[in-house]
């Protein structure tokens, strides 16, 4: 069985052609990063009409990668949901368009179980069932997930994502979009323990959600308190600048394990599954690894690559299609603006039972 998997969430065109042992046949990504690099961050409009131009290349770039044609798969998946409506529309709209071409079965793919199906790609284990933590530019959550396509809140981010924030935070640095790996790098010459950040609802063990906008104040702040009214990073010296970097990137690493590792002891699991751009950062993934021989739970992080947007995390699809659950033709995108809002609220409730 091969599928090809489609994904335009956000700012990454990308399409893949898996097998049914989830082996990688064909991948092919197209980054927009330097077109948004210009404006620090994603713009929605030009990432759509960027989408329409990779689109049909990548996936052409897939097929022949995997050296078959459209008419030997059986199936197309396609992210429909969550992410930039417009960036979501021009994947949808090129899968409907090419299974209608070549008679196929179309299957829609969530983005975030994907980030967490990324491990199962990765390693040959199966980590379900799990706690998972998707952390990424949109969002920040944690699930119960019972399998690959049985995710149940646990709870989510009350205001920034933890990659938003690191971008947020980068920009106030003066580094380059994307601000994780910019953070990464600086911090590599920083002193994690120069400036003590908050670690907002870290020591609020019953609810299970994360808040990051206090903490890119405190940095703000920060660099304002040392005579920069205007925020201004130009005379801030490269030592500051690191130990900034550190410090702050030291204090998102320890909300989000700490608050996985909460998430574990309320669900009584032994597992973690982290997904999402965030999940490539180098200390993130020292601290969780710390945390699952400490704490002696089994982690699971794909390779960096597999963490930020990809296809081949869309494998998903199998999972969808072996239980025959197939979208129609009139799929829609479905954004989740509102999403980490409505999931942080479902995680109160949550937290309040499993207490
Ligand atoms: O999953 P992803 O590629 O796209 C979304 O679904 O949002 O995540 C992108 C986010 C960006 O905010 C980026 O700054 C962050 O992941 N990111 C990182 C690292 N690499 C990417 N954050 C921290 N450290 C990294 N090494
Ligand atoms: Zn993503």
């Amino acid at each position: 069985m091969k599928i090809l998997t489609i994904e335009s969430s956000c700012d990454e065109t990308a399409a893949a052609v898996v097998d049914d042992a989830r082996r990688v046949l064909g991948s092919s990504l197209a980054t927009q990063i330097d077109v948004h690099k210009l404006y620090g961050g994603v713009v929605p409009e030009i990432a759509s009409r960027s989408h329409m131009e990779a689109i049909l290349p990548v996936v052409a770039d897939a097929l022949r990668q995997a050296e078959i044609t459209l008419d030997e798969l059986d199936a197309i998946a396609v992210v429909n949901e969550p992410g930039l409506a417009g960036s979501l529309l021009v994947g949808l709209a090129a899968a409907k368009a090419l299974c209608v071409a070549a008679n196929k079965p179309l299957i829609a793919i969530n983005h975030l179980q994907a980030h967490v199906y990324a491990c199962r790609v990765a390693f040959d284990e199966d980590p379900f069932p799990c706690v998972g933590l998707i952390i990424s530019g949109g969002h920040s959550s944690l699930y119960r997930c019972a399998g690959p396509i049985d995710f149940e809140p646990l709870g989510a981010t009350i205001d920034d994502a933890a990659g938003e924030a690191f971008d947020k935070v980068a920009a106030m640095l003066g580094l380059p979009y994307p601000g994780g790996p910019s953070i990464q790098r600086a911090a590599e010459k920083g002193d994690p323990k120069a400036y003590d950040f908050p670690r907002p609802m870290l020591n609020d063990h019953d609810r299970l959600q994360f808040s990051f906008s206090g903490l890119k104040t405190a940095v703000r702040y920060k660099l304002a308190g040392v005579g920069r009214v205007d925020f201004s990073t130009q005379k801030i010296s490269e030592q500051e600048r690191a130990d900034v970097a550190a410090s702050f990137q030291e204090a998102v690493c320890d909300c989000l394990v700490g608050k996985a590792v909460q998430a574990l002891r309320k669900c009584g699991m032994k597992t973690l599954c982290v997904g999402g751009g965030v999940a490539a950062n180098a200390r993130f993934r020292q601290k969780a690894f710390e945390a699952s021989e400490k704490y002696r739970f089994k982690l699971f992080i794909a390779p960096p690559k597999l963490c930020t947007d990809n296809a081949v995390m869309g494998a998903i699809a199998l999972e969808r299609y072996k239980a025959g659950l197939f979208a129609d033709l009139d799929l829609d995108v479905s954004p989740g603006l509102v999403r980490d809002r409505d999931l942080a609220a479902e995680g109160i409730r949550r937290s309040a039972e499993l207490r």
